[in-house]
């Protein structure tokens, strides 16, 4: 064959048909060189860029040329360009890197599958993402609301964006859940929007919103603090336990919404509250012969409202409480000696014994009157813990009188 009919042959049939006839050319490895940034570190949702520029004898290596990107090893190319005419700064991109260290390198390729693999190599580490997303949650009532959830934005990687609701007992529901494909660089400010009712279940309990990318996930956890208008617990009851009438209101509320009774005409009494997380139980006593109703109104209200509900009394098979007994005593040790000296008084009147029946007569009459003034005595006596609510004692009569 002709050399006229092998490059005829060479343009029907392309360059690579000729490659029969290709020698690799011995080169000078001292004029090949790569300027480069060693290390780079980036985060799993970022796409990298490595500018570079390379330097070669331009009389060996002809255009054109291609620039290879390899991982690892030099026959593991990542990316690949076909270079026409110099040897200025270029870069390659790399992204949807899983976390890790990764090692890069350059090759060159030209005339009869020629090539040049630079000894210098890119160091990449790939950290994972600490930018959690941002909830922003409005001041939550029984409303409809919208909480927002701004995420980080991934350079070119598939993202999901869901809401996760953990309640009271622990269990986790997803309330919302959006898909998208894969988001490209010009995307940027992403902010995904959860629309609620909130209710006194919501309260105290924690929303997560997680960002989920084909290499990574991040996630932030808000507790919300729902306002809610009282509840009323139907666990609340009056009994009327031998003297006392003893009602129990317990009220659910947020803020805590402090219990009221019907104070108005009464002289002794005296209220007691607790406060357990967001519930206020209320007990309130007052000697049975000073309410004539039948039922009693406990009221509570806080900024969201107010609820009210009549309790009604039911009469208990219990005796009157034991701690009563040691009060009674006490009142006849205090009577006694004013009885004595009252009949020691009629004695030295020389009064016979006749008189003396009617101081005996006395004696019984005072004994009755002390177990009533007792019942007061213990009444003043009772503690108002005012843990939480605020309630007003008025002045007591004077029992005596
Ligand atoms: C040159 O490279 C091509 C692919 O790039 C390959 O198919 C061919 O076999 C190679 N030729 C030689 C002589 O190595
Ligand atoms: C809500 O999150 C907080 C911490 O953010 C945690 O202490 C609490 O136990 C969580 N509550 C529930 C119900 O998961
Ligand atoms: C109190 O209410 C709950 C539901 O809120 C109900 O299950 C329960 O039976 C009620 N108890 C009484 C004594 O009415
Ligand atoms: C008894 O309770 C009812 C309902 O709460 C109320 O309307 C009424 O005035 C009360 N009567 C007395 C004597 O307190």
């Amino acid at each position: 064959m002709t050399s006229l009919h092998f490059a005829i042959f060479c343009v029907f049939f392309g360059p690579s048909s000729c490659q029969i006839n290709c020698i690799p050319e011995t080169v000078d490895e001292t004029k090949f060189s790569v300027n480069v940034t060693e290390h780079i570190s980036m985060k799993s949702i970022d796409c990298i860029v490595i500018p570079h520029k390379v330097t070669f004898p331009r009389d060996k290596v002809v255009t054109p040329y291609k620039k290879m990107l390899f991982q690892g090893d030099p026959s593991n190319v990542v990316d690949k360009k076909v270079v026409y005419d110099s040897d200025k700064e270029d870069s390659f991109r790399i992204k949807n890197l899983p976390c890790g260290e990764y090692d890069y390198g350059f090759k060159l390729e030209w005339g009869c599958n020629q090539t040049y693999t630079f000894p210098k190599r890119v160091h990449v580490s790939v950290l994972p993402l600490a930018t959690k997303p941002t909830v922003l949650v409005p001041l939550l009532t029984e409303e409809r609301s919208e909480l927002i959830c701004s995420v980080p934005q991934p350079c070119s990687q598939g993202l999901r964006v869901y809401w996760k609701w953990t309640k009271a007992d622990g269990q986790s529901v997803v309330l919302g859940d959006y898909r998208y494909g894969k988001l490209d660089q010009w995307f940027f400010g992403y902010k995904d929007t959860l629309r609620i009712n909130p209710t006194a279940h919501h309260h105290n309990t924690n929303i997560t919103c997680v960002a989920e990318y084909d290499n990574d996930l991040t996630e932030a956890t808000v507790t919300l603090n729902v306002k809610f208008k009282p509840k009323i617990s139907n666990d609340s009851h009056c009994l009327v336990k031998g003297e006392l009438l003893v009602c129990v209101c317990v009220s659910w509320g947020n803020p805590l919404p402090p219990i009221s009774w019907p104070l108005e005409n009464l002289t002794a009494f005296s209220v007691t509250s607790l406060r357990i997380a967001q519930t206020v139980r209320s007990t309130f006593t007052v000697p049975a012969s000073e309410y004539h109703n039948a039922t009693v109104k406990c009221t509570s209200s806080n900024e969201r409202g107010l609820a009210e509900t009549s309790i009604v009394i039911h009469n208990s098979e219990e005796r009157a409480e034991p701690n009563t007994v040691p009060g009674r005593r006490k009142g006849m040790d205090l009577a006694l000696p004013w009885i004595a000296g009252l009949c020691f008084s009629l004695n030295l009147a020389f009064i016979t014994a006749l008189i003396i029946h009617i101081c005996q007569r006395r004696i019984n009459k005072q004994k009755e009157q002390s177990k009533e003034i007792n019942t007061y005595m213990s009444l003043k006596k009772a503690d108002v813990e005012e843990e939480y609510s605020v309630i007003s004692t008025k002045p007591k009569r004077n029992p005596q009188v």
